[in-house]
């Protein structure tokens, strides 16, 4: 289904340019846009017109009521993204969908290197795992390394060249821009095709610009607003989004817990639907899957080498 903005009823070519100069290119972006939110960007649009023409949008891409029978099939119909390890894909029980997947761990632990691989297995046709599409890669720290790619995706059998050109890479400075790029990446996901959004990572930006507990409510309020608008992102645009997060040293802890947290607190442990743990020990590391509403807590081992994360026991 390929819908126009003038396939909506009222929506002639004026107002679908202006929606379109204000960053609302298509029935998609409406849909995923509150009311209020469309009327802002819009010049001369009323919030009760905009609350029509977003209600319109959803109907017409289906988003509504259906039986827990048609959303198992509507899911188990969605192809899934293989990590391209495959004990971790077994583990998930065909790889990564919609929704937020968090990688966590410390320094070291593999989460850059694993957001690089499926920047290639996210590439691969649906018979070998992949969702024939690009990536769209956040990077907060500077660490995104495209000279990665095609080692990795000479793994999986793709040319290392076109493995870059289907990566669609930027920087962000700030949480402002990190958050507007979150905004953006909508836009390169219907034109450019792009299939999985990673943010690498979600909260270091976070957490050196709001220090201390004095700016916890200012610094959550945020982080929430982004964790939300990319599961809005995940949800309409059937797009799959991994995001890295760190752990957190606990000074004083009780025995026997556990002396680290990830950061971000609740907000990115509820906010996120799959949580992945990247714990290193000498060569291997261990991927526990932490949280699921779907997945019993299991683990698996993996290794890092110049071709990406293999399974531990991979020749
Ligand atoms: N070309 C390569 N061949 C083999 N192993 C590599 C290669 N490049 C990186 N690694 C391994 O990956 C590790 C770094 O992993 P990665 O950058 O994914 O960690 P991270 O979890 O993202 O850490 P941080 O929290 O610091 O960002 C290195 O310590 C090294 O062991
Ligand atoms: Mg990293």
């Amino acid at each position: 289904m390929n819908l126009k903005l003038e396939d909506l009823p009222g929506v002639g070519e004026a107002t679908a340019q202006k929606l379109r100069k204000a960053g609302i290119l298509s029935v998609e972006d409406l849909a995923a846009l509150s009311a209020r939110e469309i009327a802002q960007r819009v010049e001369g649009l009323s919030e009760d017109r905009a609350f029509s023409l977003a209600k319109e949008a959803r109907r017409r891409l289906g988003i509504g009521i259906y039986t827990a029978k048609q959303y198992l099939e509507k899911r188990r119909s969605q192809p899934k993204l293989s990590t391209g390890i495959r004990s971790l894909d077994e583990l998930l029980r065909g790889g990564l969908e919609p929704g937020i997947t968090e990688l966590i761990g410390g320094y070291g632990t593999g989460k850059t290197q694993l957001c690089l691989q499926l920047c290639v297995t996210v590439q691969l046709p649906p018979e070998k795992g992949g969702l024939s599409g690009k990536a769209f890669f956040i990077d907060t720290e500077h660490t995104f390394s495209p000279d990665r790619i095609p080692a990795i995706a000479q793994r999986f059998e793709l040319d290392g060249d076109s493995a870059l050109e289907n990566v669609l890479a930027t920087y962000a400075v700030n949480t402002d821009h990190q958050m507007e790029l979150v905004h953006e990446a909508a836009q390169y996901v219907k034109r450019e095709n792009v299939k999985l959004i990673i943010i690498d990572s979600l909260t270091a930006h976070f957490r050196s610009e709001f220090p201390g507990r004095e700016n916890l409510v200012a610094r959550q309020q945020k982080l929430n607003a982004l964790i939300h608008q990319l599961i809005r992102l995940s949800m309409i645009y059937g797009v799959v989004v991994v995001v890295t997060n760190q752990i957190l040293d606990i000074p004083e802890c009780f025995p026997g817990m556990k002396p680290s947290k990830p950061a971000g607190g609740n907000i990115v442990a509820h906010g996120c639907t799959f949580r992945l743990w990247l714990e290193r020990s000498k060569d291997l590391t261990k991927i526990t899957i932490l949280d699921s509403p779907k997945h019993p807590r299991a683990s698996t081992l993996v290794k890092l080498t110049e071709e990406g994360v293999v399974d531990a026991d991979a020749s």
